[in-house]
C-alpha cells in the first residue's frame, strides 16, 4: 500500500466534447456538421448512431453541471460547436449559439467550476467541407474568424483555452486513414490538413494575444507510446518514426518552429510534401501558455519491411487491454511526459484526457460497479504523479470522461464515462468510478 499524493493546487477535472454530449443539432440555430453527414454515411459508424441527441446536454446542462459539483470537480473541460456559432463556417453569427454557451460557462461558473473550452473537437462546419475542408487554405481564416468571435463574448469568463483537440485524428485518422469524418484516405491531402490545421492553430494565438485576452492558451495533442520489440536499432528508429507521427508531427513545429526532419523526409520518399507558405512556420510557432496532453494507450512494436506508413509493426504482448481494444499501459503516460520536459523543458502541462473504456452495465443493486476503471484511473495517476515528482510540470489533469457519450465511429457502443447514460431515458447514474474521482479531487491524494 502507498499513498499517491499531488501538489496543493494541482486541478482536477473532467471532459466531454460538443458533438459527442450535446445533442439538439438542429435547434438553436445550429447548422450542420461534418460528422453529422458522416455518421448518416452507411457504413461509417457502428450501427448508423449519429450525434442528434446524444446526452442531450444542451438541455441538460443544469443537471449535468450540478452533478459536476456534486463530484468535486474543479475545472470543466468542453468544446464550442463551430456550426452552433456560425452554421455555415464563414457567414452570419448565430447569437444563439453564443448564447447557449454563456449559459453554460454561467452555470459553471456558479459553483466555482473552471472552464476550459476547446475551440475545435472536429465538427468542421459542412459548408466549409464542401470547399475542400480543411485541405482548403481559406479554412483557416475562417477559424481564426470564429475564434475571435468566440473569444470576444466569453472573454472574461473563460481563462483556459485550447485550439485544436487531436490535430493527428483530424488530419490523419480522417483523411488518410479514413475512420473519422470526412472519410477521405489520401496521404498527401492528410498531410495539407495536418499543416492548416497547425497554421490556423497558431494565427488564433496570434490573434488571442492581440486582442489582449485575459487567460491562457494552449493545444491538445494527442499522445501515445511505443515501446520498441528489442534493442535492435531498426525496431527503436521504426518505433520513433511511428511515435513521432503521432505526437512530434505536431508538438515539435509548434514548440521549436520545425517538422521534425526525419519525418519530412520519410513522407519525401512518398512522393508527399508539406504545403509550407513563407511565414507559416512563424505563424504556428507563436508562444503557447500550456501543452494539452490526451494519453490513451502504448504499445511495443518493431520493424517490418514495408508494413503500413512506417515499416513498423504492432507486437501483441498480451498485455491487458479496455473494452475498445486499446493496450493498458500506465507506464507510457510517464514516459510521455518525461519525453515532453527533457525535449521541451518546464512548459505546465494539464493531462486534458485520460479514461478508460470499459463497457460495465448497472448490476442488480442498480449501480455500476467499474473497479476496472477506477484500477485504471488510479495507475494512470500514479504515473502522473511519479513525474510530477521527477520535474514535469503538470497543472491538472481531465477525466475522460464526465459521462458515457458519442464515441465516434464506435457510436454509443463504447462507454467512457464516469458517469453511466442510458440513451433511453437520458437518466444518468454515477459509477463507483465517479465516487472514488470525488475522493480524490477533494483529497488530493489516493491508496494505491
Ligand atoms: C480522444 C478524443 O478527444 C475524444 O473525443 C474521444 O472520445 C476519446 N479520445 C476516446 O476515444
Amino acid at each position: 500500500m502507498a499513498i499517491v499524493q499531488f501538489p496543493e493546487g494541482f486541478k482536477w477535472g473532467a471532459a466531454t466534447a460538443s458533438y459527442q454530449v450535446e445533442g439538439a443539432y438542429q435547434e438553436g440555430g445550429r447548422g450542420l456538421s461534418i460528422w453529422d453527414t458522416f455518421a448518416r454515411t452507411p457504413g461509417k459508424v457502428f450501427m448508423g448512431d449519429n450525434g442528434d441527441v446524444a446526452c442531450d446536454m444542451y438541455h441538460k446542462y443544469p443537471e449535468d453541471v450540478k452533478m459536476m459539483a456534486d463530484m468535486g470537480i474543479q475545472t470543466y473541460r468542453f468544446s464550442i460547436a463551430w456550426p452552433r456559432i456560425i452554421p455555415d463556417g464563414s457567414g452570419e453569427v448565430n447569437q444563439e449559439g453564443l448564447e447557449f454557451y454563456h449559459r453554460l460557462v454561467d452555470e459553471l461558473l456558479k459553483y466555482g467550476i473552471e472552464p476550459m473550452c476547446t475551440l475545435y473537437h472536429w465538427d468542421l462546419p459542412q459548408a466549409l467541407q464542401d470547399r475542400g475542408g480543411w485541405d482548403n487554405r481559406e479554412t483557416i481564416d475562417h477559424f481564426v474568424r470564429y475564434a475571435e468571435i468566440v473569444f470576444e463574448s466569453l472573454k472574461g469568463k473563460i481563462k483556459l483555452w485550447a485550439t485544436f483537440n487531436e490535430p493527428w485524428c483530424v488530419s490523419f485518422l480522417s483523411n488518410y486513414l479514413g475512420e473519422h469524418a470526412p472519410g477521405n484516405r489520401d496521404l498527401q491531402l492528410a498531410t495539407n490538413v495536418s499543416h492548416h490545421l497547425l497554421v490556423a492553430h497558431g494565427r488564433a494565438v496570434r490573434k488571442f494575444r492581440e486582442l489582449g485576452i485575459a487567460g491562457q492558451i494552449g493545444i491538445v495533442p494527442n499522445m501515445e507510446w511505443r515501446e520498441p520489440y528489442s534493442t535492435r536499432q531498426e525496431d527503436i528508429d521504426a518505433c520513433e518514426r511511428q511515435a513521432g507521427w503521432l505526437n512530434e508531427w505536431f508538438i515539435r513545429p509548434v514548440m521549436h518552429g520545425h517538422y521534425p526532419e526525419m519525418l519530412v523526409e520519410w513522407f519525401r520518399g512518398k512522393g508527399v510534401e508539406v504545403p509550407i507558405q513563407a511565414g507559416d512556420m512563424e505563424d504556428i510557432s507563436q508562444k503557447i501558455d500550456f501543452l494539452g496532453v490526451n494519453y490513451y494507450t502504448g504499445t511495443v512494436g518493431r520493424y517490418k519491411e514495408n508494413e503500413g506508413l512506417f515499416d513498423w509493426e504492432e507486437v501483441d504482448m498480451g498485455w491487458d487491454r479496455t473494452d475498445i481494444g486499446w493496450t493498458y499501459y500506465p507506464q507510457g503516460l510517464y514516459n510521455a511526459l518525461m519525453f515532453l520536459k527533457n525535449n521541451y523543458g518546464e512548459i505546465p502541462i494539464y493531462i486534458t484526457e485520460n479514461g478508460a473504456c470499459y463497457n460495465d452495465e448497472p448490476s442488480a443493486d442498480g449501480k455500476v460497479h467499474d473497479d476496472r476503471r477506477i484500477r485504471y484511473i488510479k495507475s494512470h495517476l500514479a504515473s502522473v504523479s511519479r513525474a510530477i515528482e521527477s520535474g514535469v510540470n503538470v497543472k491538472g489533469y481531465y477525466a475522460w470522461s464526465l459521462m458515457d457519450n458519442y464515441e465516434w465511429a464506435f457510436g454509443y457502443s463504447m462507454r467512457f464515462g464516469m458517469t453511466y447514460v442510458d440513451y433511453d431515458t437520458q437518466v444518468r447514474t454515477p459509477k463507483d468510478s465517479f465516487k472514488f474521482y470525488s475522493k480524490v479531487a477533494a483529497l488530493n491524494w489516493f491508496k494505491i
